[in-house]
């Protein structure tokens, strides 16, 4: 008899192909490309022995108790699992398959461009030329700061803060300071300084934020953290939305505490349109675009398809999330 797989999302595909291929499982999907209800998902999960998710699901007690018994694995298309409750996942011996690795170059990457489109002020110069603000070379128009010869401070130096360490060195990157729970071995890469947290803000030049969301972690950039910062500084945030508190992030902002910041993660997501930090011109927001290449998407997908899989028939997941 087939297993029962429940989506949460429509997915590409090539998901769908290895799904199908195994002969293992029938697949039923929240057949839309907008994200589930609560409700919608409390019913659609129920009875399913597999659950493939995003990160914009919460995954607590009470989606548990609604799939029931079945449920042997979850299957997320994301590196963070801050959305899953690993206690109760653990509780009941259901396996997590994540997608680490495979999004590390797209993440990194978008992260440095995020960097210096904030630093150097690149949507801002964008809409000057259209509204006609480019009215001639100006000598200090449009200046910003550049990467060479400062200092970068990265939060959290794991897999993606390293590889976001390793593009910005050829730069021209004078120090390279990061902080964590621990020091890290192959941080000499980079010359990378373990340091404590308050004295990377307060040196750092750019600060970028790239560690996971964890009860530790959760409004660590706060209006103590910012009041650190130089008045030159710059902050990037490309984790979890919820590492920063927004309000005291605005106010630091506006009032020429920070010199400017770029996020790709915001609480909530999407940031509505008329959030107060959308109208300052120091602010840079994405839309959550970390992983966003045709390639890394294409290879989540298969990745989070072959640990659904694993999961079902009891083998080994390419990616397991061990707890
Ligand atoms: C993206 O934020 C991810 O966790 O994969
Ligand atoms: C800038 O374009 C310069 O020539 O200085």
């Amino acid at each position: 008899k087939l297993m029962k797989v429940f989506l949460t999302r429509r997915i590409p595909p090539e998901g769908m192909k290895i799904l199908s291929a195994a002969g293992v499982c029938e697949v039923s999907q929240w057949d839309s490309d907008e994200p589930m209800q609560r409700a919608d998902l409390l019913k659609g999960v129920q009875g399913a022995h597999g659950l493939l998710c995003l990160l914009s699901d919460k995954i607590d007690a009470e989606v548990l108790d609604a799939a029931g018994p079945n449920l042997k694995v979850i299957s997320t298309l994301s590196v963070g699992y801050d959305h899953l409750a690993i206690d109760e996942i653990k509780k009941r011996g259901i396996r997590v398959g994540y997608t680490p690795d495979v999004l590390t170059d797209a993440t990194a990457e978008l992260t440095v461009a995020l960097l210096l489109a904030t630093a150097r002020r690149l949507p801002e110069g964008v809409e000057e030329v259209k509204n006609g603000g480019w009215s001639s070379w100006k000598p200090l128009w449009m200046c910003g700061y550049g990467l060479s010869g400062s200092t970068v401070g990265v939060i959290g130096l794991g897999r993606i803060g390293m590889a976001i360490a390793r593009r910005v060195m050829p730069f021209g990157v004078k120090r390279l300071l990061y902080s964590g729970r621990t020091a890290k071995d192959y941080a000499a890469e980079v010359n990378g300084e373990y340091v404590p947290l308050d004295t990377l803000v307060s040196e750092s030049d750019f600060i970028v934020v790239s560690c996971s969301l964890t009860p530790e972690t959760q409004g660590m950039c706060d209006k103590a953290f910012f009041s650190k910062m130089k008045n030159t500084g710059v902050f990037v945030n490309s984790s979890r939305g919820t590492v920063v508190n927004q309000e005291d992030l605005y106010e630091a902002l506006s009032s020429g505490q920070i010199a400017a910041a770029g996020l790709d993660v915001t609480t909530p997501e999407p940031l509505p349109t008329n959030h107060p930090l959308l109208t300052l011109k120091n602010c840079v927001v994405l839309p959550h675009i970390g992983s966003a290449t045709y390639s890394t998407r294409g290879i989540m997908v298969a990745l989070s398809a072959q640990n659904l899989l694993g999961g079902l028939q009891g083998t080994d997941m390419p990616s397991e999330l061990t707890f």
